[in-house]
């Protein structure tokens, strides 16, 4: 039998011990044998990340939740198989790129860079199923799982869709690596990073002239000898990956045990999280989280209440471990002044410092009368705002922020410094899931988070 600790959590974790969990948002693969012979592949294939790169990770959260960095993270709602090109993987890290450098030079703290990208591709859906004009099929659940097109066919779970995305992933991963240390995020380049469509933006000037001092500040530093050669930090950048840890058969199959600790590491990787309609205390995915060694997050939306956001802490982070353990709040621009400041005060009563990231979008979505799915800018940074406000008044950390944004110039969030209006949102509607930031909108939070940043240190300098 397994043992009880004293906390009284289940202490007999096993890579697999989930399958004896209630489990939610699965999908029904019909034929068990081909979903089993799949898992037995990707068991032998190479991990994407090494247990070393995530203890890095955990390493640089740690700071982020005692606010000496900020994180950023950000990619789109979900990837998918027609959407693997070099230049989108390009454009969203570039526009990545350029938040955080707006982040480091305006807010003076570094940035954690974690992309919602290389492996972000299986989606929890609000129902099963899915009608159109008289017809009920299965929901689309990502492209791991199955497809978007409304027909029978393409709605089966096929466990054939692990392996492309397991290999998209692999393909990704290996761009952003070689953008991250080969020479495309030096800073020199700084200038280039801006996105053409960008370039008639309102916030083009903005960016240009920031650029143009860290120009000046480089070459004054090379001047004084700190050129790239000796300051490595100046020509590459760490740049992690991450998505939600839904579908627990892939999960489970690019599990391995680190040879230099003995200790399981999700290895589809660098940082997993539980979404916020998985994230039951019993159930399939909290105990699939627990047992492995990553940074992990979870979602944390309005009907979360204090106690039970012990109770799950407890469990997915018990020596409470500095960079373990991130709570993404997402409670919607309306809730959060009620809903987050509960929570701050009980988390820090109870000696817990997570690492407090604000999912601006998830609370925030609404249907246009011609039934759109979209968010409000507006909305967003009202969010962000309410975030900021609720550390400040309960004295905890603001720790970062987790958008669903492209590098594209797609019409999906209305608002921001163009003004796209509802009308606007046809022309380029591109998401196969939730609405997106375009990377101009992307750039304009990132401004915003540096502004909060900057009076928020100035306020604490004269306090
Ligand atoms: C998501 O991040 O795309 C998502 C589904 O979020 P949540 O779990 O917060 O609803
Ligand atoms: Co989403």
């Amino acid at each position: 039998m397994d043992t009880i600790t004293p906390a009284g959590i289940n202490d007999g974790w096993t890579p697999q011990s989930w399958r004896t969990c209630p489990i939610r948002q699965v999908p029904s693969y019909p034929n068990p044998d081909k979903l089993a012979a799949m898992e037995a592949r990707l068991a032998k294939f190479p991990p994407l990340v090494f247990a070393g790169e995530a203890r890095n990770l955990k390493a640089q959260l740690a700071r982020a939740a005692k606010g000496q960095a900020f994180v950023l993270q950000g990619g789109d709602c979900a990837e998918s198989f027609g959407d693997f090109t070099a230049n989108i993987i390009r454009d969203t890290f570039r526009v990545l790129l350029q938040m955080a450098v707006v982040l480091t030079f305006g807010g003076a703290m570094p940035v954690v860079k974690l992309g919602r990208m290389a492996g972000q591709f299986a989606k929890p859906r609000s129902s099963d199923t899915e009608t159109i004009g008289g017809e009920t099929l299965p929901s689309y659940r990502g492209d791991i799982i199955n497809g978007p097109e409304f027909s029978a066919e393409a709605r089966i779970p096929d466990p054939a869709r692990m392996e492309f995305g397991y290999f998209q992933s692999a393909g990704t991963l290996n761009l952003l690596r070689a953008f991250a240390s080969g020479g495309y995020a030096d800073l020199h380049q700084v200038h280039r990073w801006n996105l053409d469509f960008v370039q008639s933006s309102p916030l083009a000037a903005k960016y240009q002239d920031l650029a143009t001092r860290i120009d000046e500040t480089l070459s004054f530093m090379a001047a004084c000898g700190l050129g790239s050669d000796a300051t490595p930090q100046i020509r590459e950048t760490e740049f992690y990956t991450s998505h939600e840890a839904l579908l627990l058969p892939y999960e489970q199959a690019l599990t391995r045990v680190d040879s230099t600790t003995g200790d399981s590491y999700a290895c589809s990787a660098h940082f997993l999280w539980i979404g916020d309609r998985t994230r039951q205390l019993d159930g399939a995915h909290v105990e699939f989280m627990r047992g492995i060694k990553n940074p992990i997050g979870m979602k944390v939306g309005p009907s979360m209440e204090a106690d039970d956001l012990l109770r799950i802490m407890d469990v997915l982070d018990p020596e409470n471990e500095p960079g373990r353990l991130t709570l993404i709040t997402r409670m919607g621009a309306g809730k959060v002044a009620e809903k987050l400041p509960p929570l701050l005060r009980a988390v820090k009563a109870a000696g817990r410092t997570p690492v407090w990231l604000s999912d601006a979008m998830h609370g925030n979505g609404i249907t246009t009368a011609a039934k759109v799915k979209t968010r409000r800018f507006g909305d967003i940074v009202a969010e962000l705002q309410g975030f900021f406000d609720a550390h400040e008044a309960e004295g905890t950390i603001a720790g970062g922020a987790h958008l669903e944004m492209t590098g594209q110039d797609v019409t999906e969030c209305i608002g921001g410094a163009r003004g796209l209006s509802e009308e606007g949102l046809g022309t380029r509607y591109e998401t196969f899931c939730d609405p997106r930031l375009n990377a101009e909108q992307a750039l304009e939070v990132a401004f915003y988070l540096a502004e909060e940043l900057k009076s928020r240190r100035a306020s604490r300098a004269t306090a």
